[in-house]
């Protein structure tokens, strides 16, 4: 039994303990006295019979839960709206009540929010990952290669998702809930969404503001599609996550490809170089921060530069901002939007909660318009229906992760920031040709692997000679084939066995 959150709510003391981890377990939250010394109200949210005790310490009636429905939700709401009634009923002191009752709305808001999210938190599975059950993936990483080869490329990390996402997609499938999705705007998601900027970056968006769309990579093409012509500039900062080059192509635009700057260890913005190679005909900025495949992310002072440059020349910015919750180093992210109201205003802000909660398969993201203009346009240059729906799973595992399982969040990246330290090292010491660009953010890292020598590229030595796949530097721009991308997000265990494989294919 694990008491994970304490806390004083109007007066009385909450606390939420961890009771078992197995599948009839749970966790409870307990409602006492503030000195400790008498328990009011207890609830054991199980995952077999819930129920709650009236007076535990005392003549303790037990009642039951309904399992068929979310079970910490309708504890929460019961204690919020009937909190008086139920503190009579178990024979709580008339002045304990009446100081519950005068000190409704003194404390803050985020106080039981914390107290739910304690409660829908189950400690993440990072270490001890099975890697047949890996193998039994349908996922575009596991399910690609054949069985000899170890995965480490496509942005997937290997961990099971989040209890409360968990919890959210056994409720459909149980309750045979798969019926058509309620309206976007309906489904509480563009207001969660913004909850969760507000909370995490300071950033106060509005729900009106905000597109539901499948993927991040989609809401790339509409860009284009919306706010340039073919034959249009687009500026690109390679090396760059491989759609955003294919959305130029694809579209018959024109690559204004700006080069980012190898500084010995580290990868830096061009500045000078985007703003000689901006022409009037360029329209769109496309920007990836915190930037895949570098890791980097960019200070202040840099995105103020970006934001002078969209501005000098009237340039449209789609900042993809996915990577935004996987920050490492104490390292705070800051939306491009949030500098100022003229860069606001020419901003589409594209983010998803799949990649710091690891549900991409899902299909969920969101597009952010900074001016009702600029949202406009992205809407009326496709009919809606050409879009495709939105699954509910994508659609309410998004809501799971950004309003509960930050918890589980705050286990997994410091987690994946001693997985890049150990590759550092363990990279340093078996392959030191190879130079590692610490990722400031991300779980991927870019290696420069051009001392090497390989004939051929060096993903390709690496799973020909080593059976280890890795992404290959030429997707992620021209002039980056001596590089790879490494995914760290993986057990202690099969990262190890990934860079044996590597120094294994080099005959070390
Ligand atoms: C920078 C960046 N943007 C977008 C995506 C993909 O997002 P989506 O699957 O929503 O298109 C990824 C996936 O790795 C990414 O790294």
């Amino acid at each position: 039994m694990a008491t994970i959150w304490n806390g004083q709510w109007r007066g009385l003391r909450l606390g939420v303990e961890l009771r078992a981890l197995e599948r009839d377990g749970g966790s409870t939250l307990r409602v006492g006295s503030p000195e400790g010394d008498r328990e009011w109200l207890r609830f054991d949210c199980f995952a077999k019979n819930p129920h709650w005790h009236l007076d535990p310490s005392g003549h303790n009636v037990v009642q039951p839960l309904d399992e068929r429905g979310d079970v910490v939700g309708e504890v929460f709401e019961q204690i919020r709206s009937g909190g008086v009634p139920l503190l009579e009923r178990a024979g709580a002191p008339p002045s304990l009540i009446e100081r519950f009752a005068q000190a409704e709305g003194a404390d803050p808001p985020t106080l039981l929010r914390d107290a739910e999210r304690a409660m829908r938190h189950r400690p993440a599975i990072l270490d001890e990952l099975d890697i047949r059950t890996l193998r039994s993936r349908r996922s575009e990483k596991w399910h690609t290669y054949p069985a000899d080869i170890l995965p480490a490329w496509v942005a997937e990390m290997d961990f099971s998702v989040a209890a409360p996402i968990q919890a959210e997609l056994r409720r459909f499938t149980e309750s045979g809930d798969v019926g058509y999705p309620i309206r976007l705007a309906d489904t509480g998601l563009p207001e969660v969404f913004c909850d969760r900027m507000r909370e995490r970056f300071d950033w106060s968006p509005e729900p009106e503001r905000v597109e539901i769309l499948s993927e991040v990579v989609q809401g790339m093409y509409l860009a284009i599609e919306a706010y340039s012509e073919p034959g249009q500039g687009i500026a690109v900062q390679t090396p760059i996550y491989p759609p955003f080059l294919a959305s130029v192509r694809d579209t018959k635009r024109r690559l204004v490809e700006n080069r980012m700057r190898v500084d010995g260890d580290r990868i830096e913005f061009d500045f000078d170089a985007l703003a000689n190679a901006v022409d009037t005909n360029t329209r769109l900025l496309f920007f990836c921060n915190p930037h895949n495949p570098s890791g980097r992310v960019f200070s202040r002072e840099e995105l103020e530069r970006i934001a002078v440059i969209a501005i000098e020349h009237d340039l449209i910015v789609v900042s993809d901002e996915i990577h935004g919750d996987l920050l490492h180093d104490g390292r705070e992210h800051i939306p491009l939007a949030t500098l100022g109201i003229e860069i606001a205003k020419r901003t589409v802000t594209l983010t998803s909660a799949s990649k710091a909660f690891n549900t991409p398969g899902l299909r969920c993201a969101i597009a952010h318009f900074g001016d009702a203009a600029l949202q406009r346009r992205f809407n009326t240059v496709l009919p809606r229906h050409v879009r495709g729906g939105i699954g509910l799973f994508g659609l309410y595992a998004s809501i799971a992760a950004w309003r509960w399982a930050q918890p589980w969040l705050d286990e997994v990246r410091p987690f994946l920031e001693a997985n890049r330290d150990f590759a550092e090292q363990a990279l340093a010491e078996r392959i030191p040709e190879i130079r590692f660009h610490r990722p400031e953010a991300t779980y991927l890292a870019w290696l420069d692997c051009r001392a090497l020598e390989c004939t051929g590229s060096p993903a390709a030595h690496f799973m020909r000679h080593g059976q280890v796949a890795l992404s290959e530097g030429r997707s992620f721009g021209e002039g980056w084939e001596g590089y790879v991308r490494l995914n760290f997000a993986t057990s202690r265990a099969i990262l190890t066995e990934v860079i044996d494989r590597m120094a294994k294919a080099l005959g070390r």
